[in-house]
């Protein structure tokens, strides 16, 4: 069979993707391997910049700034004392509280409506001829196989992509970076512990207090990438998430998800090639902290989808010939913001009294100068989309 636009990957990308091609006029097919289920309530990132959240609002039904949560700012806490980082009076704009699993909701709920040819559950495993008339094969839901044919091919399957290789060939081409550290994640039925999200710089390493609801709260602790999930009592996990936020007393209450997320910063050697784009995850992995991944993803897909609109229904090839430049100018300040917020927070291992100091001054440094805090509160809302790259 063939459509305009195969987009691989039904998470915010590749749904948002097909969403303003539809606007356009411009037809496409959405495979992914998961289903709708999983889809839905696998716990990912929690925040939406400003920015993500108007490009939302213009979609039927969207809940993001109904639902979703207003954060007017964040507290950076260390060395015992806590400083809080206020977004409109510095920047003029606000994040959401939204999680990413409600989007999807949002977003997948909108597309059958419209009557979105959406397929879960259904597994690419190659595309095949990017440079001329590209085909996606795979299997569908019933295990049959399946090949679409197509005038452009979307990778938007995240950091395990299957597109990237005919893209941007092994994963040796790209940009990457390891860090000695992970996060415990959990989530725990309690009442928040604090009206905004902590950021926490202790002594014996970072935790982050974020939020679910009014029932259900998130929060990461810094641990060994090596740590086993199910290593750790109760007990443990709370007297580890108490100490590392001095100051505050932390509600606690039944955990029900636990899991270790590895920190990871790439960039994929490629963006486009021929008739083929990476979006999201399958082109950039950025560490959690700052929660710049899904919000980058989104920047990449308006981009693209104007450049995608311009090609098929406009014949020209000068948006798509600038993606991956134009792309790779956000994607790099978003790579910088989340290192820094990391390597600015995070107790590393093997770090002397040279470093800890250091790092110290760094964040004495943000918080006593209002430039300082300008510069987080702008990356952290967002920079604005997408003119200004
Ligand atoms: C969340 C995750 C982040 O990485 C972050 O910086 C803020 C919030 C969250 O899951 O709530």
């Amino acid at each position: 069979e063939r459509t305009r636009v195969a987009i691989v990957g039904a998470g915010p990308a590749g749904l948002l993707l097909s969403h303003l091609l539809a606007a356009a006029g411009v037809e496409s097919i959405v495979v992914d391997a998961r289903s709708r289920q999983e889809i839905e309530t696998t716990i990912r990132a929690g925040i939406l910049e400003q920015g993500t959240v108007e490009v939302l609002d213009g979609i039927e039904g969207s809940r993001a700034r109904t639902v979703g949560h207003r954060h007017d700012g964040i507290e950076l806490r260390f060395a015992g004392e806590g400083h809080r980082i206020d977004f409109p009076s510095l920047v003029g704009r606000s994040v959401w509280l939204y999680p990413q699993h409600e989007v999807l909701k949002d977003l997948i709920a909108a597309r059958l409506a419209a009557g979105q040819d959406l397929r879960f559950s259904a597994s690419v495993t190659a595309v095949h001829d990017v440079d001329s008339e590209p085909r996606v094969v795979g299997t569908d839901s019933d295990g049959a196989p399946f090949e679409i044919r197509c005038d452009f091919v979307v990778g938007a399957d995240g950091s395990r992509s299957v597109v990237r290789p005919a893209v941007a060939g092994d994963r040796g081409n790209g940009a990457f970076r390891e860090y000695p550290f992970a996060w415990f994640g959990v989530l725990c039925e309690a009442a928040p512990s604090s009206d905004e999200l902590i950021y926490s710089n202790a002594p014996d390493g970072f935790a982050l207090i974020s939020q679910r609801s009014e029932t259900v709260q998130r929060m990461y602790f810094q641990c060994d990438p090596s740590t086993d999930p199910e290593a750790l009592s109760e007990a443990e996990i709370w007297d580890a998430l108490q100490r590392r936020v001095p100051g505050t007393h932390l509600t606690e209450g039944p955990i029900f998800q636990r899991d270790v997320l590895r920190f990871r910063s790439f960039v994929a050697g490629g963006l486009r090639r021929g008739r083929a784009a990476l979006v999201g995850d399958a082109a950039h992995t950025v560490p959690p902290t700052g929660a710049k991944g899904m919000n980058l993803a989104i920047a990449d897909v308006l981009l693209l989808g104007d450049a995608l609109r311009r090609l098929l229904v406009e014949h020209d090839e000068r948006g798509i010939d600038a993606y991956a430049e134009t792309a790779l100018r956000r994607i790099w300040k978003a790579q910088h913001f989340s290192w820094w917020m990391t390597s600015m927070l995070h107790a590393v291992p093997g770090a002397d009294a040279f470093d800890r100091q250091r790092q110290l001054g760094e964040l004495r440094g943000v918080i006593e100068s209002e430039a300082g805090q300008r510069f987080l509160a702008e990356a952290y809302t967002g920079w604005p989309l997408p003119s200004s790259f």
